[in-house]
């Protein structure tokens, strides 16, 4: 594990004695030595969780950010707190590294710019909140206006966290080429801990030997060539459910509205629970659909250290609806395989996990097999569930793109033919409608956090280790200068496209070592929902006014009015949908 530097500083109120060192150690001997430090001069010992211990209480908290005159004066009070309490308060039970973190954001210790004299450019921060500030509006849109301001290769502090901005491909060129090892990690924040078991899922954990076991079993079980193949008729079964479904719920020739966020989720939410447990169920969309992973404590630790709760109450209630869910997933299939000699085809994914975990128990423990399944659930659901919905909204405000897409599918699906998997790779015009709906709507538009584990340069500037690498593909993909008419919707410009990032300047899947391992089977699910439905069902808007295209304000980009629409089945198709 890498050498760490972890600042430790205890103030005693009786002797005024003050202990500072700055010590280097493993990360797995931190423990024993704060123990060996704190217990002869009798401090407690050091916790990364924070404990109230200063007179300011929840209440008063509330009621001054409930003021946003009062935001910075509140931030001046809590660095003065701060300087009180480490001057008057020998109990103080707290994460020193954070403290110094926020100090440092404050500029009142600013040691790595400093020893990073060369950094990239930056606007003026305030105390402790540092820039978080400037992101009034969704936080893709307010970095895209400050590179424009301060240039593509930009450096901000969220409260105590140094974020590196990047807006253009050669940057990102340079981060995930140059320095891909250097950003193969997460950064921690208190959602990747409670939600990812202690940062050991795939997606939170950090790059190293347990992060490649996970990927490569992920890999054979759910994403290579032959398990996708393997899935294809899960995929199938679960669109002709949902065509079905349309059919009967259609009165044939009127026009019927239909709700596509529901039902595209519930399409995708199936999907994942027979490929995990072999049945559909009742869809959890309170467990598993767009989820605000970011705590302002996380940012600025210091409200946690006055008592602000934050996110954490929230986290720790998701987690444990999520955690029963999976364990209850995981019980079944092992009471399914107990004494049954099911072939490597047959089982599904929690099925064949258990069988990892019967020639390697110690490692693969039922909670690395959650930690596993999750995924399926978050990282796969509301990702492609949302960018179906984006693509059918963006369809129905260009009526001609849909007809051109109609008619390729009447070109190459034979009368009577259902379309699956083997169709896809002669639908390009399909193809090209969704890396365009992607380009237009990423949904992750700044993808998942990285974050640095040494330090490096990028655009010629020094990036400290430990600075968070924020990705904004969403200003990539809109950039006039690589796009013509970035903000129009059309397909054709993906004519030819075989794939790829395209140098950097399409990656709605991210990039690097840390890219969607989840590509191949979302671009063939929507590629299969979408081409279905447009090959049994007419389509058309609800009125004449365009479909709404607002964004919501988060890290996810979702539609603010969920799309409902008008349907009805194709003449030409009631026969067929009747046999279904
Ligand atoms: C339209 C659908 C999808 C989109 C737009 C999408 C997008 C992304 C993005 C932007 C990332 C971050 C990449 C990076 O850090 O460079 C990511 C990571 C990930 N995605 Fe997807 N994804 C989609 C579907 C899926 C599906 C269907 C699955 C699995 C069933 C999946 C599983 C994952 C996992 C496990 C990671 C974390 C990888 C890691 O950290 O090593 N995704 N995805």
């Amino acid at each position: 594990m890498a050498n760490q530097t972890y600042f430790i500083s205890q103030f005693n109120r009786s002797s005024n004695n003050r202990v500072r060192k700055m010590i280097s150690c493993e990360r797995l001997e931190l423990n024993h030595m704060i123990h060996h430090l704190c217990r002869p001069r009798g401090i407690t010992p050091i916790h990364p969780e924070f404990e109230l211990r200063s007179p300011i209480t929840l209440s008063l908290l509330v009621m001054l950010l409930r003021k946003p005159l009062l935001v910075s004066l509140f931030s001046a009070f809590c660095a003065f707190l701060l300087v009180f309490a480490i001057c008057c308060d020998g109990n103080l039970d707290c994460d020193r590294d954070l403290v110094r973190r926020d100090l440092w954001s404050s500029n009142m210790m600013n040691l790595n710019a400093r020893k990073h004299r060369n950094l990239p450019p930056s606007p003026s921060a305030l105390p402790i909140c540092g820039h978080l500030h400037l992101l009034k509006t969704a936080p893709h849109r307010a970095l895209q206006a400050l590179s424009k301001k301060y240039g593509p290769v930009m450096y901000l502090h969220f409260g105590c966290l140094p974020v590196l901005v990047i807006s253009s491909p050669i940057a990102a060129d340079e981060c995930f080429s140059k320095n891909d090892i250097v950003f193969a990690n997460r950064p921690k924040s208190l959602a990747s801990k409670i939600l990812g078991y202690n940062y050991t899922t795939i997606g939170f954990t950090p790059y190293g030997d347990h992060w490649k076991n996970l990927r490569r079993l992920m890999t054979t079980q759910v994403f290579s060539t032959a398990s996708l193949h393997r899935s294809s008729a899960t995929r199938r079964e679960e669109t002709h459910f949902l065509v079905r479904k349309l059919f009967q719920d259609s009165d044939y020739k009127a026009w019927k509205k239909v709700n596509l966020k529901a039902l595209f989720f519930e399409l995708v939410y199936n999907v994942a629970m027979v490929m995990v447990a072999g049945k559909s169920g009742p869809v959890r969309d309170d467990m598993f659909g767009p989820f605000k992973m970011i705590d302002i404590c996380d940012y600025i630790p210091l409200l946690r250290w006055v008592g602000f709760g934050g996110m954490q109450r929230e986290l720790v209630s998701l987690h444990k609806r999520r955690d029963g869910f999976l364990q209850d997933l995981i019980e079944e299939g092992r009471n399914k395989i107990a004494g049954s000699s099911l072939t490597e085809e047959e089982k599904t994914y929690v099925q064949a996990l258990l069988s990892i975990q019967q020639a390697e128990p110690d490692y693969y423990t039922d909670e690395i097999l959650k930690g596993l399944i999750l995924p399926m659930f978050t990282a796969g659901t509301h990702t492609t569930a949302l960018t179906m919905e984006w693509a059918m909204s963006l369809l129905l405000n260009n009526p001609d793109e849909l007809e051109k897409l109609k008619k390729e599918i009447d070109n190459n699906i034979p009368p009577g033919k259902l379309l699956d998997d083997s169709d896809l790779q002669k639908l390009l015009y399909l193809r090209c409608v969704i890396n365009e709906t992607v380009r237009l709507y990423p949904v992750g538009p700044l993808l998942i956090p990285y974050s640095s584990s040494e330090d490096c340069t990028v655009g010629g500037f020094d990036i400290p280790r430990g600075s968070t690498l924020l990705v904004n593909a969403w200003a990539i993909h809109r950039d006039p200068s690589l796009w013509e008419n970035p903000g129009l919707f059309n397909p054709e410009r993906f004519k030819g496209f075989e794939g790829g990032h395209d140098g950097f300047r399409f990656i709605p899947f991210g990039v690097g070592k840390r890219a969607c391992p989840g590509y191949g089977m979302a671009m063939r699910l929507m590629g299969l929902a979408l081409g279905t439905l447009i090959q049994f069902f007419e389509w058309k808007r609800e009125g004449i006014e365009l479909v709404d295209l607002d964004e919501s304000t988060g890290m996810t980009l979702s539609k603010v009015k969920p799309l409902d629409a008008l349907y009805r089945p194709r003449s030409s198709m009631v026969s067929l949908l009747s046999q279904l």
